[in-house]
């Protein structure tokens, strides 16, 4: 009998149900973006978010349904996000999946939003393990060695901001609409690295990043150009700031598969979007022949609920099911999820 299991997600500003069948086949996954409502604050404001996810769970839950042709009684299991991410936002997908798992008799599996990002990848295609996971999003910014199924162990990260972080920190001294990502991905590609920003932490020996240095040298040298009305090309001012970000994320990642007996690198998060960073990896990892290179479908790499049934498929194998005294938890680490 097929397993299906209604996977929910709203840990920042999208709410997302899927049906996931079996861990892999994705049923239906449906995302609500609320970026229009936090555009004019040029950020993510968590009040807003949780009205948001109010308004819209109960209509995604019903339409996963729908798409995916399921019944409740057909259900599997209720997965859901638990953190981290913003407490209000993580309370609405909560009680919505405990109180279908209550009504439903189902079991509930709480999943960790970041273990949902690596397993976006299993949607495309079954993992090999050992893997490498490089994990890039607005909030985090980790190299994940994963010995096997279901365990995670960082062993490199951001020691300030996360990549995603300084994208959007940096679209803002440009004027560009937030989440700017995407936006400053294009205007890389129509310039060339003529700026020279530093790139932090590259020649220590260590798996960990530091992007808050680069952010304010970008600050700096546009705010010095406009003090003395000097005119910058924002195509190159983008391109110089990504070149700086993925040649510190592909140098870490190449070495980071070289220290550890991988078979797979898996690229996953909100900048895993990012053309740029994709591109460079292709071409960095041809150096390692034996490892393969699996970065999921863009419409998989930003936030979905798709991802969090892929993992949550691994935690019910492993019986790691909650009761319904789950709570949210913002800040929660890879380390409860260790096998
Ligand atoms: O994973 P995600 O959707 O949400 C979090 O869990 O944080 O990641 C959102 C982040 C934002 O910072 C956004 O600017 C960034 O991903 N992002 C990109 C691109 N698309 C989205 N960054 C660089 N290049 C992109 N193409
Ligand atoms: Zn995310």
């Amino acid at each position: 009998m097929n397993e299906l299991i209604l996977a929910i997600e709203s840990s920042c500003d999208e709410t997302s149900v899927a049906v996931i069948k079996n861990g892999d086949t994705i049923l239906s996954n449906i995302v609500a973006s609320q970026i229009k409502s936090h555009q004019r604050f040029g950020g993510v404001v968590p009040e807003v978010a949780s009205r948001h996810h109010v308004e819209q769970i109960t209509l995604c839950i019903e339409e996963a349904l729908t798409q995916a042709d399921t019944q409740p009684e057909e259900l599997s299991a209720v997965a859901v996000t638990y953190g981290p991410g913003l407490v209000g936002a993580l309370l609405i997908g909560l009680s919505a999946a405990k109180a279908f798992a209550w009504a439903h008799s189902l079991p509930l599996i709480p999943v960790n939003h970041m273990a949902g990002h690596i397993y976006a990848a299993r949607l495309v295609k079954p993992l090999v393990f050992p893997l490498m996971a490089l994990l890039v999003s607005g909030g985090h910014t980790e190299l994940v060695y994963m010995a096997e199924d279901g365990s995670f162990e960082i062993i490199g990260e951001t020691r300030d901001d996360a990549a995603g972080e300084a994208y959007d920190k940096v679209g803002r001294v440009l004027g560009l609409p937030y989440p700017s990502g995407k936006e400053i991905d294009r205007l890389a590609h129509l310039g060339s690295d003529t700026y020279h920003f530093p790139r932090a932490m590259i020649q220590e020996d260590n798996f960990d990043f530091s992007f808050s240095g680069l952010k304010s040298s970008f600050i700096n040298f546009v705010h010095n150009a406009q003090q003395r009305e000097e005119a910058l090309s924002v195509e190159n001012l983008a391109a110089s700031f990504q070149a700086s970000v993925v040649e510190v994320l592909v140098h870490k990642t190449l070495r980071a598969c070289q220290a550890y007996p991988v078979n797979q690198l898996i690229v996953a998060g909100g900048v895993a979007a990012n053309q740029g960073l994709r591109d460079a990896l292709q071409k960095a990892m041809q150096e390692l022949p034996e490892v393969e290179l699996l970065i999921p479908p863009l419409r998989l790499c930003g936030d979905n609920a798709a991802m969090i049934g892929a993992y949550a498929h691994v935690a019910l194998k492993k019986q790691r099911l909650a009761d319904l005294s789950l709570n949210a938890d913002p800040s929660v680490s890879f380390a409860h999820t260790i096998s």
